[in-house]
């Protein structure tokens, strides 16, 4: 993972950002992040790509290679304040760029044509379609996260649409 610092433009000013494996000390805060949405980490918090400021944890996600070429984005999400400000677009992109680089265990040779699916919240569709995601059907999903939302009790609110991103 290149750990090299963006710069990021926020109301005006430049930030630098790093985009790196989280390590264990990351926990609670990424932690924090998540269940402000009601989501939670997904295994192993070192398994997951953080965006950093130095200061603080800005952003999290975690891409899983579950068959050859075949990647999985568990969970995303940003910390609360810093909605729309573009942390969620430079992980996604980096994600969506080089998925091998971005998951901690891939198990394919990093070249070729690969797929990247996930199941949305009804209001981050747009976010996705914007980095090239398009929405698909359910059996397009892994089996193992395919019916993850049926028994959510937030599903009407929440609208979670499965898409799908071809690459390379
Ligand atoms: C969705 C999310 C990862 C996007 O990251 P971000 O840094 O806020 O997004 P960016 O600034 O790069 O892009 C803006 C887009 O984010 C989405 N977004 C902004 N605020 C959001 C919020 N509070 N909740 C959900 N999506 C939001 C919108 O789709 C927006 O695009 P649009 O203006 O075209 O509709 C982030 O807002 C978030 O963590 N949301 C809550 C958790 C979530 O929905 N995670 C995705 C699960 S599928």
């Amino acid at each position: 993972m290149n750990a090299s610092p963006l710069a990021k433009r926020e109301k005006g000013s430049f930030f630098m950002v790093q985009i790196l494996f989280a390590r264990p000390e990351d926990e609670e805060e990424l932690r924090d992040i998540f269940w402000n949405y009601g989501m939670d980490m997904s295994g192993d918090i070192t398994e997951h790509l953080v965006v950093k400021n130095g200061v603080e944890l800005l952003a999290g996600g975690k891409l899983s290679e579950l068959e050859e070429k075949k990647f999985y984005l568990e969970v995303i999400g940003v910390k609360e304040g810093y909605n729309g400000c573009g942390y969620g677009s430079l992980l996604l992109n980096k994600m969506v760029q080089n998925p091998w680089e971005c998951c901690k265990k891939p198990i394919s040779q990093n070249r070729g044509k690969y797929v990247i699916t996930t199941i949305a919240r009804g209001r981050a569709v747009n976010f996705y379609q914007r980095h090239g995601f398009k929405p698909c059907d359910f059996e397009q999903i892994p089996l193992e996260y395919r019916y993850q939302c049926s028994d959510c009790p937030e599903k009407e609110d929440c609208g979670p649409v499965p898409m799908i991103l071809i690459g390379g």
